[in-house]
């Protein structure tokens, strides 16, 4: 069931941006990627390193503890020591202020 939370005004997250966001069901990391919003769960499959902070590398982030990649889109595991993947959440705009579905569906 979907469940739409405020995260951040539009406005503050320019291309390029990052933002984490403390939710009911924990921290997730909000990226501008071009002009494209995306949301992960931030926090790594590997060992619980926080994402959010990594390198991106176009729509991959980096985890900053031991390399490890992700998809922002699909939060696939790309690269080990990594292999489990991570979540995603979808994304909206409303009014100007980005929401986030951090439901259960
Ligand atoms: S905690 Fe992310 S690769 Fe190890």
């Amino acid at each position: 069931m979907s469940e739409w939370v405020d995260a951040v005004q539009e406005k503050r997250l320019k291309d390029g941006a990052r933002q984490v966001v403390a939710t009911a069901i924990g921290p997730v990391a909000l990226f501008n990627v071009a002009g494209e919003l995306l949301a992960i769960e931030d926090r790594c499959s590997h060992d619980g390193g926080e994402l959010a902070c990594g390198e991106l590398d176009g729509d991959e982030i980096i985890c900053p503890r031991h390399g490890a990649r992700f998809s922002l889109h699909s939060g696939m595991a790309l690269t080990p020591p990594a292999y489990e993947g991570i979540d995603t959440f979808p994304v909206r705009v409303v009014d100007g202020m980005i929401q986030l579905d951090i439901g259960d569906d």
